[in-house]
């Protein structure tokens, strides 16, 4: 039973003392934005909370006008921890506009906005992976990722480093603190994140069996699932840890698992190859996920890369995709355009590979390593804006530095920013 109805939630929470001054806003422990369905018209809202007792409902409203409307969530435990998860999906909203909420009428006042019903104006979308080496190098990309505004976060796996081990919460503690701290303005605007899974969101079973995971587990009917916590930390994407997120009829976000719980090859691919053939009208078509197809770092026949070669990389040249996101290798890459492993203008360009707060590793130089037009070995995060049919990529590390653009030379006023 994952989900607790309210009622338990109630009886448990009530035997916490409720400790908060009476003139002080209450403010939740963790909150992060994300989405389940459509950008455009709904929004999840998670929040977090030790001991204490309060019905999960979000109440929210167009910024600064009329009056508020509620929504009731369901929570969920943190794995061996005291937190709760409580979430609440909002529906049925309009596309483009500001909506603040909060939490009871004592509670501090957030604020979201919806993505926009079509890209006259750019949207811009921060994109990295590798995430929270040190809290520290993940709050100042973070806090180098908002200067530029962007309409939300993209995280490609290997979020915390929590590595499904009880003992290691804190690096989710540090996660969610991390991103409360960072990636929401001063005027309490809350930047939205898409994340997904990477090797250490999987558990490595002979540690679960150790520190008493796997009787957890069995309590809990995860016997059959080995990512424990990021299925009960994130709404999205479900299990077996792949889907889609349509943005209107501009973008899709097709979300991919490259082998942590669920293989690459299978059912996976014919998915994948389902979902780029009816997008095809769609002019912003982004493969995402964490082991990437051709690594900056690691052997070329290291373990996922084969698979996403064989598999996927066939689909990606069908269906003319322009552009993949990948990770894992704590550096900075960006392909040449390839298209049936060669170099082809028609190509798909490949980029990554998974620095956004970790420690850096040395990378096939650039100009030795035929697949590759760019490596660093540098934190950094991919800025990508869209307007219209154009797309730009701004690559940026963490100190603000400008490391690589793509289109090569074009700069970010030719796309109206
Ligand atoms: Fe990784």
């Amino acid at each position: 039973m994952r989900i607790r109805n309210g009622l338990a939630v109630v009886l448990i929470a009530a035997l916490a003392p409720w400790g908060a001054a009476a003139d002080e806003l209450y403010d939740p422990i963790a909150i992060f934005l994300t989405w389940q369905a459509d950008p455009l018209t709904t929004m999840t809202i998670d929040w977090h909370t030790e001991g204490e007792d309060r019905p999960v409902i979000v109440h929210y409203r167009t910024a600064g006008e009329g009056p508020w409307r509620s929504t009731g969530g369901d929570t969920r435990e943190f794995p061996f921890s005291e937190r709760l998860i409580h979430r609440v999906e909002l529906t049925g909203l309009e596309p483009g506009t500001r909506y603040e909420f909060r939490f009871g009428a004592d509670s501090e006042i957030y604020q979201f906005e919806t993505m926009p019903e079509n890209l006259v104006d750019p949207l811009r979308i921060a994109i990295g992976g590798d995430v929270r080496h040190e809290k520290e190098w993940m709050d100042r990309t973070n806090r180098v990722a908002m200067d530029y505004d962007p309409h939300f976060v993209v995280w490609l796996g290997d979020l915390a480093y929590a590595d499904e081990d009880p003992r290691l919460n804190y690096r989710w503690y540090e996660f969610f603190d991390s991103i409360k701290e960072t990636l929401i303005t001063d005027d309490g605007l809350v930047t939205p994140i898409v994340v997904m899974l990477g090797n250490h969101e999987v558990v490595w079973l002979p540690r679960l069996e150790r520190n008493d995971g796997l009787h957890y587990a069995e309590e809990h009917g995860w016997e059959n699932h080995d990512a424990i916590w990021f299925y009960e930390l994130f709404a999205f994407p479900k299990e077996p840890g792949y889907g889609t997120l349509d943005f209107g009829d501009y973008l899709s976000l097709i979300i991919l698992n490259t082998d942590h719980g669920e293989p690459i090859e299978g059912r996976q691919t014919e998915w994948l190859e389902e979902q780029l053939a009816a997008r095809q009208d769609i002019p912003h078509v982004f493969p995402m996920f964490h082991v990437p197809t051709f690594p900056s770092v690691r052997d070329w026949d290291t373990w996922g890369s084969v698979d996403v070669r064989e598999h996927w990389m066939p689909l990606f040249d069908e269906y003319s995709v322009r552009f993949v996101y990948e990770a894992h290798d704590h550096a900075y890459k960006r392909t040449e355009p390839i298209r049936g492993l060669r170099v082809d203008d028609r190509g798909t360009v490949y980029i990554g590979d998974g620095a956004w707060g970790v420690s850096e590793r040395d990378v096939h130089p650039a100009d030795e390593t035929w697949f590759l037009r760019e490596s660093k070995s540098v934190r950094h995060f991919i800025l990508t804006t869209l307007q219209g049919q154009h797309q730009h990529h701004l690559m940026v590390d963490e100190h603000g530095n400008h490391i690589d653009e793509y289109p090569e030379g074009l700069t970010r006023m030719q796309i109206g920013d």
